[in-house]
């Protein structure tokens, strides 16, 4: 299996962005712009507004994903959200270990992991989030840091599992910065990433795998970006929050 088989996958990530009625508004505004999309498109929005997008999403192309999940499946951890909260309300994709969290709110690879595995068993499709600071790219160590998370977060996903997983390769030094790596240093980790799998799992099961880009993505460097092999989507944070750049996103996968 190559890259011709992989479906692309485009996913905006809105971060802390968007009411419940903007939320309506923007994708009142994609839904048009992407229907003819020949890529998987999806919207991950902050929890409050998950009712909203699927409802305004109904019959339209675009898919609903949440920014995180907890582990457990309910009890006392007030302000959590649970994978069956987020399934029934018609989450179909959750975005894990993105490095805001990691950063800013303590997430680890164990927990990491352990969302990835409650996020499996509930039938929903985890986006896992990976990749280096500045220091460490600047030290060297990309391929030991995003090896690292990969097994360390993947740790016991069989390879029945590693189907619906999605991987994100985002050097945390192009998040929201308006650096973005360039199409080769990109392709270069991706790859990296596709190797890993296939050591850990198989070649077979790692040729499966979509695994995005994100970081600064945006309308004019999705296409450059989309066209290396092992580049088989983006995970786009503020480029997906204006709907004709995210639009121009999804045109540049379909291609
Ligand atoms: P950005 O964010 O596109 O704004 O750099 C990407 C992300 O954090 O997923």
């Amino acid at each position: 299996m190559n890259k011709a088989l992989r479906k692309a996958v485009i996913a905006g990530n809105w971060k802390m962005n968007k009411t419940p009625s903007e939320a309506t508004q923007l994708l009142n505004e994609i839904a048009p712009l992407v229907k003819d999309a020949d890529c998987e498109v999806i919207a991950c929005v902050p929890y409050v507004d998950i009712a909203a997008a699927v409802e305004a999403t109904k019959g339209t192309n675009i898919k609903v994903g949440a920014e995180n999940a907890h582990w457990e499946e309910k009890g006392a951890f007030t302000g959590e959200i649970s994978t069956g909260m987020l399934k029934e309300i018609g989450v179909e994709y959750v975005v894990l270990g993105h490095s805001e969290r990691r950063q800013y709110f303590g997430e680890t690879d164990e927990t990491v992991n352990k969302r990835t595995k409650a996020v499996l068993k509930a039938g929903l499709k985890p986006i896992v989030c990976v990749g280096e600071l500045k220091w460490e790219r600047e030290c060297g160590i990309t391929e030991e840091v995003v090896a690292r998370q990969i097994k360390l977060d993947l740790y016991d996903v069989t390879a029945e599992e590693l189907k619906n997983v999605i991987i994100a390769y985002e050097p945390v030094w192009a998040i929201g910065t308006g650096l973005t790596a360039t199409d080769d240093q990109a392709e270069e980790v991706c790859a990296f990433i596709r190797a890993t799998l296939a050591k850990l799992y198989s070649k077979e099961a790692a040729d499966g795998v979509t695994i995005q880009y994100g970081g600064s993505m945006n309308d004019g460097n999705a296409a450059g970006l989309l066209s290396k092999e092992n580049i088989d989507g983006g995970l786009i944070g503020g480029a997906s929050l204006v709907a004709e750049k995210f639009a121009a996103i999804v045109a540049a996968a379909s291609k």
